[in-house]
């Protein structure tokens, strides 16, 4: 497995492969790789003749009073796990190498960036959907893995290469749990033993949000109501936001659609967590 840190490098590297008529996949990572980055990376490893992941911890997402200077690091152990799961290389960045003195073009994807966590994080899907273009600009990847823990990122990707005509192919691949429940996330390395339960009330409060839409519940507020109480019991919990909405332009909904999203972001003392499920309308029998 190679690594890579720079942009001419890594650029030189793709086109060899693509000379060579090889498959590029291509998964965008943070770091801190789990279980959820590591089910993107087998696919792109299974269906992919080259697997190349990203490792860069993006300042442009950031906002001003969040997580950058104490966002979890340890290439070494992400570097081995990746080796082992036969990736080809790791292109891992400095920040002064994708944005030098000078830089000032940014991407902004309208409308559907206004609503959850693009309302609560102004900025956040400006600098996803910047790095996220200079990324497939230089990796040239043939298909980007995403995962459907961050839906609204990953519908944000896709709406990007829809509308700027970019040659790459998005495939998003289901959020994984913990055996808990607990959506799989780099911030949880962050939840202290206590902080253990009130994380679990998100999971529990969409499981039970998604029981209530299958008896036949259409209201969104009833859910959001109760999606509310389950996580408020827990004092340690401040909700940004829940919401029931359109899981593609991500509308507020005030009744369950077929294909309708429920949404929560929930902070957990210090650690913002995110997590959500997809539910369809159940028609009740008279
Ligand atoms: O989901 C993430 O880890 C990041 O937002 C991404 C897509 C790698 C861009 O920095």
């Amino acid at each position: 497995m190679e690594i890579i840190n720079t942009i001419p490098e890594m650029k030189l590297w793709s086109d060899r492969a693509r000379e060579s008529h090889k498959t590029i996949g291509l998964v965008p990572t943070m770091g801190s790789l789990h279980e959820g980055h590591m089910s993107l990376v087998r696919q792109s490893v299974a269906t992919c003749d080259f697997t190349v992941v990203s490792i860069f911890i993006n300042p442009t997402q950031f906002g001003k009073n969040e997580d950058l200077d104490k966002y979890p690091k340890d290439l070494e152990s992400d570097t081995n796990l990746l080796e082992s799961a036969g990736v080809d290389v790791v292109f891992a960045p400095s920040s002064a190498e994708m944005y030098p003195e000078g830089y000032k073009t940014f991407v902004t994807v309208e409308g559907i960036t206004d609503h959850l966590c693009g309302k609560s994080r102004p900025g956040f899907f400006r600098g996803v959907a910047t790095v996220v273009l200079k990324l497939l600009t230089i990796v040239r990847p043939h298909t980007g893995f995403f995962g459907d823990k961050d839906w609204q990122q990953a519908t944000v990707v896709e709406t990007l290469l829809r509308d700027l005509n970019v040659d790459t192919t998005i495939e998003r691949l289901p959020l994984l749990r913990e055996p808990s429940g607990l959506a799989k996330s780099s911030r949880n390395f962050y939840l202290s033993r206590e902080e253990m339960a009130p994380a679990l009330s998100l999971s529990r409060a969409l499981d039970a949000a998604r029981q209530r839409v299958q008896n036949g519940e259409h209201s969104a507020d009833r859910i959001k109501q109760e999606i509310r109480q389950t996580i408020e019991a827990n004092k340690q919990a401040r909700i940004d936001y829940i919401s029931v909405c359109d899981p593609e332009n991500f509308v507020e909904l005030d009744e369950i659609k077929d294909k309708s999203l429920i949404a929560l972001a929930v902070h957990i003392g210090k650690t913002r967590l995110i997590d959500n499920c997809l539910v369809r309308r159940v028609e009740c029998k008279e």
